[in-house]
């Protein structure tokens, strides 16, 4: 019976262990990355060094297990140090985030290695992992935000209603205003007003294609959310609000498309990333 209750208790410990939540859930914090890895970084930095050290990293790392289970020892036992004095470079690159490192763990690490004992290698490996798990874990979305993500609130859109610049977000503004005007109109029975908003919604989501580029570096990406499905929507709306007696079903299957594989598509892609710079850019 004790053993019996032992067991099971271990084994409740370890789905608590899996899953983080049951124990409480802990909030996912995305705080800008400290100004000192701007140096790491274009513009600062030619080469993207941070990311370049992570692959020195993960490539000494990874590598010893690769040798060992080639059985080439001599090649592991290389790596192995290739990797302290990589992990120990790293650690003084960022002040901020010295204390993510445990130097202990990696030459701990290293030295095990010399035993060719794969189980022990595994273990000792363990506590290396997490550190890197660990900072991964608080920062890489950060990161990603901060150094790969340009600034919508930089892109700029001529509104082709009145060649007047709008900041982008202004401009999502009053496409949706548009868009709007297509749906409660139609709505209400008032199809001249839904044909016309439909026109004028059409022309400004097509002007969308013009702020690709200041990002994107090929036109590849114009199959999405600007595509020929959506693309094909819009003049399908536009058609059908001009006949006398506009099909609802075809309306709304058009609308239903634009808004989704256009508009939502678009910003489950590229918004959350936004959502972050414009909270770090509230004073
Ligand atoms: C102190 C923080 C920190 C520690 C410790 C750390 N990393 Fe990283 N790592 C990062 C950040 C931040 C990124 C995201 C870099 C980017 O995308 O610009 C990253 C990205 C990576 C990448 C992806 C690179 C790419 O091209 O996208 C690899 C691989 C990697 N780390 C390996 C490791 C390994 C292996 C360790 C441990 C031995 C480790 N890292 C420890 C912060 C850390
Ligand atoms: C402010 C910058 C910005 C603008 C403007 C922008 N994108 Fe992106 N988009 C990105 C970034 C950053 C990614 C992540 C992958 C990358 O870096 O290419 C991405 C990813 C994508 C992806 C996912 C596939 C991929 O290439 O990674 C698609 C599809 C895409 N964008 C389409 C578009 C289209 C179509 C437009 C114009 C209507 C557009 N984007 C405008 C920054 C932008
Ligand atoms: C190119 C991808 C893309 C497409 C397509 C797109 N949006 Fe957006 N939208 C965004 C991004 C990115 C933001 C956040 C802009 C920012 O942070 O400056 C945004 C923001 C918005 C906002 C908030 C504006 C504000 O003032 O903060 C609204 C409303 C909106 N979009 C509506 C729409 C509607 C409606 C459509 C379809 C008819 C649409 N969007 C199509 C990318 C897109």
């Amino acid at each position: 019976m004790k053993t019996a209750c032992r067991v099971l208790s271990a084994v409740v410990l370890m789905i608590l262990a899996f899953i983080p939540n049951v124990a409480g859930a802990k909030d996912f914090v995305v705080k800008p990355p400290p100004a000192s890895l701007d140096k790491f970084y274009p513009p600062q930095s030619k080469e993207p060094k941070w990311v370049q050290q992570m692959h020195k990293l993960s490539g000494s790392f990874g590598g010893v297990f690769v040798n060992m289970r080639e059985g080439d020892w001599e090649n592991a036992e290389k790596l192995a140090g290739q990797f302290v004095e990589a992990y120990k470079e790293t650690s003084e690159m960022v002040p901020e985030w010295e204390e993510y490192f445990d130097l202990d763990a990696a030459k701990n690490f290293a030295e095990t290695v010399k035993t060719r004992d794969g189980e022990k290698i595994g273990k000792a490996a363990g506590p290396v992992g997490k550190t890197c798990g660990k900072c991964h874990g608080d920062h890489e979305v950060s990161v990603w935000a901060k150094y790969h993500w340009p600034s919508f609130h930089e892109v700029k859109v001529i509104d082709p209603m009145d060649d007047k610049e709008v900041g982008f977000d202004k401009y999502m503004g009053s496409l949706s205003g548009a868009f709007k005007g297509v749906t409660v109109n139609f709505k209400e029975g008032q199809n001249d007003r839904a044909h016309k908003a439909a026109r004028t919604f059409k022309t400004k989501y097509t002007e969308l294609k013009s702020t690709c580029s200041k990002c994107h570096t090929t036109g590849d990406v114009q199959r999405f959310y600007v595509g020929e499905p959506v693309m094909a929507a819009l003049s399908g709306l536009v058609d059908e609000l001009g006949k006398d007696k506009p099909d609802p079903g075809t309306v709304w299957k058009n609308v239903g498309i634009v808004g989704k594989e256009g508009c939502k598509h678009c910003h489950l892609v590229h918004r959350p990333a936004s959502f972050i710079k414009e909270r770090w850019e509230e004073k």
